[in-house]
């Protein structure tokens, strides 16, 4: 049985030798093997059940190493690896072509970009050093399910046995996806949202980022084309002031349906006096902040598949800092089911 612990140096050992650790980062469990190894990252695949067409980002504990599996990045990208490393930030850059042309993608193929992270989070910084190699990770999920922001996520996702160990560092602290950001351009483009915002990165390199996560757009991370972050029962996301929200809830919430709702205390304060008569939803609160908003939203999502609700309503927030990755997330969660309230 797959069983979480605190023992870095069996983790590194375990990478070392060519099996899967999974760890945390500041932004979600990551699932760690080395990255040079062909069959260590086709077990990643395997285990992760991955299309071999998405990239794994390679984690790396010094930001010089980055000049091991890049020649010659953009002046933006130092200063954005100055500024944001270690953190919640993965540049995507040309690969060196003296590496193999497979690293940083399925041993089967060829990829000629290649994207990097240095986390922040002491345990993970620790892991990466003692296992004196690039640390493939993904999250740290099986494809489809939401990334895992607590080790017992990994555990109910894992319990399959086909991965070795899982460190275990409690709640992460960002709990949504690094910013993924394209720098082997002239001009920085944000494939994925997260923590660092475009309006940071601006600050930061003096360019604004194009970003191309819209739903609008085709999809230019690969992995950002496929299923994800999605809970059991399908969600709907709720655009709309409080008291639109709770209105809705009220008027549309199907009394025959084990209902989970995903609001704030303020809607639902509301939504009390809208609905005497409904039987009493699954609440799970959303906070206050968009940091704690953030947080949780992972954990909320899998507790309503613990809950075994048959459909949840899941209230907007709003779109500043950290608030467009979270709406991302929600959107993609929501597969499209978007109301105005
Ligand atoms: O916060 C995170 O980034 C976590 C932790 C563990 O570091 N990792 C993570 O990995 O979210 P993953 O594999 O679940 O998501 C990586 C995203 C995918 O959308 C993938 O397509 C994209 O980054 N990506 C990776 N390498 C790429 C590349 N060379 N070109 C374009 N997109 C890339
Ligand atoms: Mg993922």
């Amino acid at each position: 049985m797959l069983r979480g612990g605190i023992d870095i140096k069996k983790a590194a050992a375990i990478i070392t030798r060519g099996g899967i650790a999974a760890f945390p980062t500041e932004t979600v469990y990551g699932l760690g093997g080395d990255a040079t190894n062909p069959k260590a990252v086709a077990q990643i695949y395997n285990a992760k059940g991955r299309p071999g067409d998405n990239p794994l980002i390679l984690h790396i504990a010094d930001p010089d190493d980055l000049y091991k599996l890049t020649d010659s990045p953009p002046a933006y990208a130092k200063a954005l690896s100055d500024a944001f490393w270690p953190g919640p930030l993965t540049m995507v850059f040309n690969k060196k072509l003296d590496l193999p042309t497979w690293l940083g993608g399925h041993p089967s193929g060829t990829t000629k970009t290649i994207g990097i992270r240095m986390p922040s989070h002491p345990i993970a910084l620790e892991l990466i050093r003692v296992s004196g190699c690039f640390v493939a990770a993904p999250s740290a999920n099986k494809a489809g399910t939401p990334s895992p922001t607590k080790a017992e996520h990994v555990i109910a996702d894992f319990a399959d046995g086909s991965i070795d160990y899982v460190l275990d560092g409690g709640l992460v602290e960002v709990g949504v996806e690094s910013t993924v950001v394209d720098v082997t351009g002239s001009t920085p483009i944000i494939l994925r949202p997260g923590a660092i915002t475009a309006h940071m990165i601006a600050k930061v390199t003096g360019i604004m980022p194009q970003g191309s996560f819209s739903s609008k757009t085709a999809p230019r991370a690969p992995g950002m084309k496929y299923r994800h972050y999605a809970p059991k029962a399908p969600m709907t996301l709720l655009v709309g002031n409080d008291s639109d929200i709770a209105k809705y809830i009220s008027l549309y919430i199907d009394k025959n349906k084990k209902t989970g709702l995903l609001i704030t205390a303020d809607v639902e304060a509301l939504f009390d006096s809208f609905n005497n008569n409904s039987p009493t939803p699954y609440l799970l609160p959303l906070g206050h902040t968009q940091e704690i908003i953030a947080q949780n939203l992972y954990d909320n999502l899998r507790q309503f598949d613990r809950l075994g609700v048959d459909i949840i309503y899941a209230q907007a927030p709003n779109e500043e800092g950290i608030g467009t990755a979270i709406l991302d997330r929600m959107k993609k969660a929501a597969e499209g089911r978007v109301i105005h309230a």
